[in-house]
């Protein structure tokens, strides 16, 4: 690829395993791409060595990112003259606990009016929804990653498997209904091409895709049939994997019920048939079978004591279909136990604390 002339200023919020792994893959000063990343509580680790990836598909490097902030507000007040090409949120998507949309806006504002392509790789779906209220004029790129990587220590990331990012613009989430929502749509998806070909050409993604918004969102909710059955189950059920799920009969006919419905649901969502090549529940079934040792994040969540994505894997969804008067009776009481569950919980260590 010939360095563009103009450098490319690329901002990730959030370095933990998902965020440092994609933004290694797109920092490349010799190309005059530079990317930076906004860290937390492990700001010190990566100011000081950079993040040491530790990948299946890459082999082991070092990444040094342009710059290293120890919060948003850092960034924002060290900001690159016009502000970042891209900010990408590569936080876990927590609206009941803090809005991303809020947090980054003065790094969106840094950019000046609707400049900033803003890109969220998180999970879920109705992620969107905050930041184009809050930033109408900014085009915004819906990301949906399959990839297995944690962070194994502060600024160590290991990458386990596979890479594939698929991208798509946000205006309404239906494609542009309107002329307004028509132009932000064509600004986003002259974002989502020029970031699909900085991840193929300059970071040897393969899979990175570029698709319309609406079939992204058919992705979205193509992966939600797998997160928001397996995730809370694996908690509910006690604390056991995919595959041992899988492998139970009861279990396996509750979470091909739970996928069922997102399968009935999607469609009446979004007008548009899931295309018979993405996989359906008996298959995601078989092969979730072979996954031994895969464990769900939000189970890793709960048993962290950390909040989970409960939100956009179960209560957006579960929202969304009523609004298009489809019910998910099996989806809305794991949202409901689970959502309990975790208050009590809160409530509990509350009182431990007094
Ligand atoms: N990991 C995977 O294999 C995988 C696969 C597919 C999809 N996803 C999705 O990708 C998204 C990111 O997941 P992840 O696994 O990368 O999560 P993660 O490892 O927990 O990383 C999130 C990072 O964001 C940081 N952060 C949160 N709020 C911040 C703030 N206000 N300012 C600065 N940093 C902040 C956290 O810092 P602290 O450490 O200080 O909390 C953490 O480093 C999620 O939606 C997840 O469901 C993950």
């Amino acid at each position: 690829m010939a360095a563009p002339t103009k450098p490319i200023q690329i901002l990730f919020v959030g370095a933990g395993a998902v965020g440092c792994f994609y933004a290694s893959r797109l920092h490349s000063p010799a190309q005059n791409i530079h990317v930076s990343l906004v860290c937390r509580s492990n700001y010190t680790a990566i100011a000081s060595s950079g993040v040491h990836l530790q990948t299946h598909s890459f082999g082991n490097y070092t990444f040094t990112p342009s710059a290293v902030y120890s919060s948003i507000a850092d960034a924002a007040s060290k900001a690159p003259e016009g502000g970042w090409d891209y900010i990408v949120v590569t936080t876990k998507a927590l609206p009941d606990v803090t809005d991303d949309s809020e947090d980054i806006a003065p790094l969106v504002e840094a950019g000046g009016d609707g400049k900033s392509a803003i890109v969220l790789i998180q999970n879920g779906v109705g992620v969107e929804e905050p930041h184009r209220k809050r930033f109408p004029k900014n085009p915004i790129v819906s990301a949906v990653t399959i990839i297995s990587a944690e962070q194994i220590s502060q600024g160590t990331v290991r990458q386990n498997r596979w890479t594939r990012i698929s991208c798509g613009a946000y205006s309404d989430g239906l494609g542009g209904k309107t002329s307004a929502a028509l132009a932000l749509c064509k600004r986003g998806d002259e974002a989502v091409n020029a970031l699909v070909n900085l991840w193929k050409t300059v970071g040897d993604i393969k899979d990175a895709e570029a698709y319309s918004e609406v079939d992204l969102q058919i992705v979205r909710w193509h992966k939600i049939c797998i997160n928001a059955s397996m995730n809370p189950s694996a908690v509910l059920a006690g604390g056991i994997g995919n595959s041992e799920m899988s492998l139970d009969p009861d279990l396996r006919e509750h979470l091909k019920a739970c996928m069922e419905e997102v399968f009935d649901a999607a469609p009446k969502i979004l007008g548009k048939p899931f295309p018979e090549k993405l996989a359906k529940p008996e298959l995601i079934l078989k092969s979730t079978e072979r996954n031994t040792g895969g464990r769900p994040s939000m189970l890793v969540d709960w048993e962290s004591g950390r909040p989970m994505e409960l939100e956009v894997i179960l209560g957006n969804p579960v929202r969304i279909a009523k609004r298009h008067a489809v019910e998910m009776p099996r989806l809305q009481s794991l949202y409901a136990l689970l959502k309990s569950a975790q208050r009590q919980r809160e409530a509990k260590k509350k009182l431990a604390k007094l």
